[in-house]
């Protein structure tokens, strides 16, 4: 039998040809850079827990919009850091609050050349930390949460947003949310919706990024990591209660859950790529025990393999430079 040589390597000889047979990219305009703005800073506010993110003022804000909009950016997801918290979030919903300026001055700065997103949900706000509101018994009280959504979405789509993201992990929260939108003839104004988000020890570190008030935990609403099905079915209902676009979060644990998801919708995929994921390399790289510039790129590739559409990464504006030079 005349059995051919087969041999794989042949495709790997030479960066061209490795280049040519590539079956994943990352382009910058696939990335979206997260960013905090702290109410009543004066001075961008490092976060400890993540090396080279800050909590940004009002103005280094728009600076930062700026730089993604050079940087050939798909777009910025904006969280905001109230100076005072209250038991139903009030700055949440107030036009005036952080969250809601910070939108109007970002959207003034870059137009139509960047998406504008905000994060929708009440941990930021909640003197608990929770990410809805309590019933008297201390537990979430899903619909009256929702209620609160609402205006909330009303509030960042009056603002100028291109998508609110609602990631409460309340039930209903994207139909509500579509309705209450739509109510107000803001019929253009999107949802990310973050569809399957687990109750994950790898938010750690953003929880000092938002002077998170959190005691105890979020099992009740985020999703148990054992489950994959879970996650495909809530994105699913998703996208019948009207997502535009849905993601997975965090994203390197949950590769399987992307992949499915990925599979069973017809909307474009986010993942986020959360801090814990983000300060464990940054701290390998810190000691000298791994490669930040192509470990960052790998993270970021794999993720894209799995089968997300979008990125929501912290490496943002770096791995732009990077994947462009
Ligand atoms: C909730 C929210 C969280 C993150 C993004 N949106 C925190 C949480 O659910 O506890 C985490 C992002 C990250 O870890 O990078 N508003």
């Amino acid at each position: 039998m005349a059995f051919p040589d087969i041999r794989p390597r042949r495709l790997r000889r030479t960066p061209a040809l490795r280049r040519l047979v590539a079956e994943t990219d990352v382009r910058p305009h696939q990335l979206v850079l997260p960013l905090f703005v702290r109410e009543g800073a004066t001075e961008p506010v490092p976060i400890g827990s993540m090396p080279g993110v800050v909590q940004h003022t009002r103005d280094t804000l728009k600076k930062a919009a700026a730089e993604a909009v050079g940087a050939g950016l798909g777009g910025v997801m904006l969280f905001g850091i109230p100076e005072e918290k209250d038991a139903v979030g009030s700055g949440a919903t107030d036009p005036h609050g952080i969250l809601n300026l910070a939108i109007t001055d970002v959207v003034a700065e870059v137009g139509d050349q960047l998406t504008v997103m905000s994060d929708l949900c009440l941990d930021e706000f909640t003197d608990h930390g929770h990410c809805g509101v309590l019933d008297p018994d201390g537990n979430i009280d899903n619909d009256r949460t929702l209620e609160v959504y609402a205006a909330m979405a009303v509030a960042q789509a009056a603002a100028g947003v291109d998508l609110v993201a609602p990631s409460g992990m309340m039930d209903g929260q994207v139909g509500q949310v579509r309705r209450a939108l739509d109510a107000e003839h803001y019929i253009g104004t999107g949802i990310l919706a973050y569809s399957a988000k687990y109750a994950s020890a790898f938010y750690g570190p953003f929880r000092e990024a938002v002077d998170s008030s959190l005691q105890g935990d979020r099992r009740t609403y985020q999703q148990n990591p054992a489950n994959a099905r879970e996650g495909v079915r809530e994105a699913t209902l998703d996208v019948a209660e009207g997502a535009d676009i849905v993601l997975v979060k965090p994203a390197l644990g949950y590769l399987d859950v992307l992949s499915a998801v990925r599979q069973a919708v017809d909307v474009p995929v986010a993942a986020y790529n959360v801090s814990g994921e983000y300060s464990m390399l940054e701290a390998a790289a810190a000691h000298g025990w791994i490669d930040r510039e192509p470990a960052i790129l790998e993270t970021l590739t794999s993720i894209r393999r799995a089968g997300a559409d979008i990125i929501l990464t912290y490496w943002a504006l770096e791995a732009a430079g990077l994947l462009t030079r």
